[in-house]
Formats: C-alpha cells, sequence, structure tokens
C-alpha cells in the first residue's frame, strides 16, 4: 500500500473488491464518493437523522453520474428503536439509489437511518468491508459518542464513554480495507501515523486526505 497519498492525489489509492461503509454519516456523501465513487461499488450510509423522503445521494455524487432508480422502505423486521439523539424512537428505513457512472458501470447506495451500531452488527459479513469512513464526529453534543476505531485496549486514551466498536468493525474490514477518520472517536495510535497492531489487525498509515466537501 502506498505511504504518499495526499491530498487531492489518491489516484493511487488501492481498495480491495467490498462494500463502503460510513456510520453517523450526515453531509459525508461527498467525500466519500470523492475518495472511493470510482472503485467501490455499494455504498452504505447511515445516520439516525436521515429523512425517508428528503435524504438522497443527488448532490453528493459526482456530476456526470445519473440516477437509475430509487427504492425507499420502512424496515419492519427491525423494532423501533430508542437513541437518545432523538426525541423520538426511529423506525430504521432504507432509501435505495441505483446509479450509472460515465462508463456505464453501476453503483448501489443505500442511505438508512437506523443506529449505526446495529447496522454494523447485522448487514455487515465477516471481511466485507473495503472501504470504512468515520469523521467529523464526537463524544460531546451533536455527536453520536461511537467510538467506532476505539477499543478497550486504548481505553486509557479516550476522553470519552462512548460505546468501542472496533472489534466488531475489525472482523467486518477485509485484508487491505482502507479506514479514514480524523483521529477522533479511535484509539490514540490511530493519530500517531506508526504501524501497529489492534483487534486482531495490523494498521498502516498511508496518507493525509482534505476533510473538505
Ligand atoms: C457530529 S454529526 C457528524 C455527521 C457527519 N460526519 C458530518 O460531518 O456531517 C454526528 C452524526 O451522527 C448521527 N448519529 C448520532 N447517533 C447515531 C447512531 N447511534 N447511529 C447513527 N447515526 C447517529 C447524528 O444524526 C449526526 O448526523
Amino acid at each position: 500500500m502506498s505511504t504518499s497519498l495526499f491530498d487531492d492525489d489518491i489516484s493511487g489509492l488501492e481498495v480491495a473488491p467490498g462494500r463502503y461503509y460510513g456510520p453517523g454519516s450526515g453531509r459525508d456523501l461527498p467525500i466519500a464518493f470523492r475518495l472511493f465513487g470510482d472503485r467501490v461499488d455499494r455504498f452504505t450510509f447511515c445516520d439516525v437523522n436521515y429523512h425517508k423522503h428528503r435524504t438522497s445521494a443527488c448532490g453528493g455524487v459526482p456530476a456526470e453520474w445519473t440516477l437509475i432508480s430509487r427504492v425507499t422502505g420502512r424496515d419492519d423486521r427491525q423494532p423501533e428503536k430508542r437513541t437518545w439523539y432523538t426525541a423520538d424512537p426511529i423506525q430504521p428505513f432504507s432509501a435505495i439509489e441505483i446509479w450509472r457512472r460515465r462508463d456505464g458501470s453501476e453503483v448501489m447506495v443505500e442511505l438508512r437511518r437506523d443506529l449505526a451500531q446495529d447496522v454494523l452488527e447485522q448487514q455487515f459479513a465477516p471481511k466485507s468491508i473495503s472501504a470504512f469512513l468515520h469523521i467529523n464526529d464526537g463524544g460531546s453534543e451533536g455527536g453520536s459518542n461511537l467510538v467506532f476505531l476505539g477499543s478497550d485496549d486504548g481505553h486509557a486514551g479516550h476522553r470519552d464513554s462512548g460505546e468501542r466498536l472496533l472489534p466488531m468493525l475489525a472482523t467486518r474490514l477485509c485484508h487491505g480495507a482502507v479506514v479514514v477518520t480524523d483521529g477522533r472517536m479511535a484509539d490514540p495510535e490511530f493519530r500517531i501515523g506508526r504501524p501497529f497492531e489492534r483487534a486482531g489487525k495490523r494498521w498502516e498509515f498511508i496518507g493525509h486526505i482534505r476533510n473538505s466537501r
């Protein structure tokens, strides 16, 4: 894997075959498509505040992509869920959009209202995620308090009390998966840039990207 990946120079980014997952993804879609849009064919964005009718990848996908279909539906297999983040309980739903790239290939984009920790646990098979992005989130007001890149081993470095999900995430990452973090909601080693081992995986720093939409 390259160690010289900077800013706009993402053409060398190698991504293994697999799915994209973005938890608590709010307005992260343009960043995700900028990084992974031409090399991942199936995206799942999850946020408890997504809205059945208003939430779409439109405006986030590259301008040359065309929308082929859009289907929305409640997920009645799931119970209504309570979260401290929203005033009312939420009923999970998905909007599934099929987009076509300029070269004719298709991309499936799922926008899901649900608890991101449940979606990770229930909808991703072992080794199925090849790209993961969790940025601009936190443990205080306005943040999900979900520490996707945090484990009990790294607990000493955490300032928050959030749920540590790295063991669950690590089993779902495929070999060579690319993980994008701003270092928040993560064990301190993710901020240092040196290789380390955690949750049964070896983690290597591959470069910086612009955190802008
Ligand atoms: C600080 S915002 C960051 C959002 C996104 N990264 C951005 O910059 O637009 C945290 C997001 O997490 C969502 N959220 C909070 N708890 C969640 C949960 N348990 N599952 C899924 N999304 C959650 C919120 O609705 C909010 O959009």
